[in-house]
């Protein structure tokens, strides 16, 4: 095998460029050459193609965001657009291709493979809800972030007695939320997966209030689409001055953590060593083991969170 593909796609997040030096580092070990292709599936379709050697790799690790740019591509998901990548392809010799992406991005890796490019997926989402990987790459940093800003925030409402509800990202998927929820000591968490009962927690406040309590720390998740609903109820209801923080991008960026690190530098170096295998796979931390999970496995599942994560939801949000 002389040379092998890697692109980054969809929404970016932390410990992408680890990835790509461990993938350099590692596909060089084997002397084999990585091109780049720039902007997601963008660099496919328009055959935006640099060549990645480890000296551009060098000093990347400890950055967020990807070096390599990522985007949103329509084109790719048309008849014309996809068959522009196979031919880009083709002409750039490229005998197996590493997509670094979200749960879209890897339904287009599936989508190669089944046209018979060895391609390999590492799945790389701040809001975890890939199937057979415990963390995506990025989620462990976003959570991270997280909490530094609940933590200051809590400062801050604790000095004036308010209640503060803060938004976090995730899209449909309430794992950030709730996860941050229980590292933070949150009062209430909302998320879409769990019933939630807003006048009760309102009640639940309100009486905390009268007893004194200084402030409530009340998380969102976007998908739940209540944080305005929820912020003018425990103004008018709950009796507390309230404020909304929409923790927004900043989730999405940073140094990453060192767990995001090392999950991005295990699944880089798994991907290359499975593509000189020919094996096309999801890349899957589970338990302690980087795994080859089948592209169907991926796509025929739905993450869920275990009872004990759900009981903890349940309370928190009546
Ligand atoms: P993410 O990868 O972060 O979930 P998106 O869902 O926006 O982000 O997907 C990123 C890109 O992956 C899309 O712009 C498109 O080019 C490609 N993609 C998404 N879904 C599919 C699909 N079902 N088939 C082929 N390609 C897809
Ligand atoms: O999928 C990652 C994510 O950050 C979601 O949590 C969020 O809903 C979305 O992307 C935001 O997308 P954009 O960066 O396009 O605004």
């Amino acid at each position: 095998m002389k040379r092998i593909g890697v692109l980054t796609s969809g929404g970016d997040c932390s410990g992408i460029n680890a990835t790509l030096k461990a993938i350099v580092e590692e596909a060089y070990k084997n002397n084999i050459r990585v091109t780049g292709f720039l902007e997601g599936y963008n660099g496919l379709v328009n055959d935006l193609a640099i060549e990645l050697t480890p000296t551009q790799v060098s000093g990347v690790l400890q950055r967020g965001g990807t070096i390599l740019m990522t985007s949103r591509c329509e084109e790719f998901m048309q008849e014309s657009g996809f068959k522009k990548a196979l031919k880009t392809l083709e002409e750039e010799e490229i005998e197996g291709l590493i997509v670094i992406g979200g749960d879209g991005s890897l339904r287009g890796a599936k989508k190669l493979a089944e046209s018979g490019i060895v391609c390999v997926g590492i799945p790389e989402s701040i809001d975890n809800d890939i199937y057979g990987t415990d963390m995506a790459l990025g989620v462990d940093t976003a959570l991270n972030i997280i909490i530094y800003a609940i933590d200051i925030i809590r400062d801050t409402a604790s000095s004036h007695k308010r209640a503060f509800v803060i938004e976090t990202m995730g899209r449909e998927c309430g794992y950030l939320a709730l996860m941050s929820a229980m590292a933070s000591g949150a009062e209430a968490v909302l998320i879409p997966e769990v019933e939630y009962d807003l006048n009760s927690i309102m009640n639940r406040l309100k009486q905390e209030h009268e007893r004194g309590r200084k402030y409530s720390i009340v998380i969102v998740a976007e998908g739940v689409k209540k944080t305005q609903e929820v912020t003018e109820k425990l103004k008018k209801e709950a009796g507390f001055d309230t404020r909304l923080t929409i923790l927004g991008h900043i989730q999405r960026g940073g140094n990453p953590s060192v767990f995001d690190r090392t999950l991005g530098m295990r699944m880089g170096i798994k991907s290359v060593q499975s593509i000189i295998n020919k094996k096309s796979s999801v890349m899957g931390l589970q338990g302690n083991d980087i795994k080859n999970v089948a592209y169907d496995v991926v796509f025929t599942n739905k993450k869920a969170f275990s009872q004990m994560m759900l009981d903890f939801a349940r309370l928190k949000s009546r």
